[in-house]
């Protein structure tokens, strides 16, 4: 049986979040520069992002590029941000062709000019599109998204705006960078590394986690329904019993 007509409809993750890794490898492995698997995974990421709104995901967050990545050689960083001014552009079309809506997270303060630029541009354009939200985390980091998320909170707590008594986990989560989505379902990551890497700490709570061998340039659809099957097979019990979860009444 294909993979695809195994996936059931009604229990498709609502919210997928994907850490792209691999790609360095990918590119080694056949005796070439890292930035050559830069490259080649812009194309899995447009697969991704198709196949994901096609099975009627709604809200799709890829791990572009995180604080720590700042820390790589500068000519690998120069090639990454300026893959991503390009992408950004030559991918438009395509994001307005399947009814995407683009935003991001992290602190885009760090990111050169142009690429800030032609995010605004993007994400403007894009903003009444309503079949997937596509949320881009590019110099993101879970620990500085929390960092910021407390300084805020502080800051109406010393103002009289808030009352400590009145923070909880709603407050809290509004005041992260992903305010506006729900938890994360699924969380996938490629190239066989078993780690976070500071992605969505908080939002990641009850998420399932999916990781595979596969690097992220080889990446495809087929890879991406075989994720969705496994998670619909797994039995999320959020602290239950299996008991309560097959007899949803109780
Ligand atoms: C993921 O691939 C892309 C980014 C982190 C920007 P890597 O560049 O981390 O590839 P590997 O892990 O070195 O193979
Ligand atoms: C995580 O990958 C960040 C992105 C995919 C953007 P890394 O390759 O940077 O993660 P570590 O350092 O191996 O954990
Ligand atoms: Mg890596």
């Amino acid at each position: 049986m294909n993979i695809k007509s195994q996936i059931q409809a009604s229990k498709v993750p609502t919210h997928i979040a994907v850490i792209m890794d691999g790609n360095g490898r990918w590119a080694k492995k056949q005796g070439k520069a890292r930035v050559f698997g830069h490259k080649n995974g812009v194309k899995s990421v447009r697969e991704i992002i198709e196949t994901s709104a096609e099975i009627g995901v709604r809200y799709l967050t890829l791990y572009a590029f995180s604080t720590e990545n700042w820390n790589r050689p500068k000519l690998e960083v120069k090639t990454l941000m300026s893959l991503l001014v390009s992408s950004l552009k030559k991918e438009l079309a395509s994001l307005q062709k399947n009814n995407v809506k683009l935003q991001t997270i992290g602190n885009l303060k760090h990111l050169p000019v142009k690429a800030q630029k032609e995010i605004s541009e993007v994400t403007a354009k894009t903003k009444n599109n309503s079949k997937i939200t596509l949320t881009l985390a590019l110099s993101y980091g879970a620990r500085e998204e929390i960092v910021q998320a407390i300084q805020k909170i502080s800051k109406k707590v010393v103002n009289n705006a808030l009352n400590i008594k009145e923070i909880d986990e709603k407050i809290i989560n509004n005041h992260l960078y992903t305010f506006t989505l729900p938890d994360v379902d699924l969380l996938i990551r490629t190239s066989g590394e078993k780690r976070i890497s500071n992605f969505l700490l908080w939002q990641i709570a009850y998420a399932e986690l999916y990781f595979t061998e596969v690097l992220w340039p080889d990446f495809r659809k087929e890879h991406l329904y075989q994720a969705i099957v496994e998670y619909q097979n797994r039995e999320r019990r959020f602290g239950k019993t299996s008991e309560q979860i097959k007899n949803k009444n109780e």
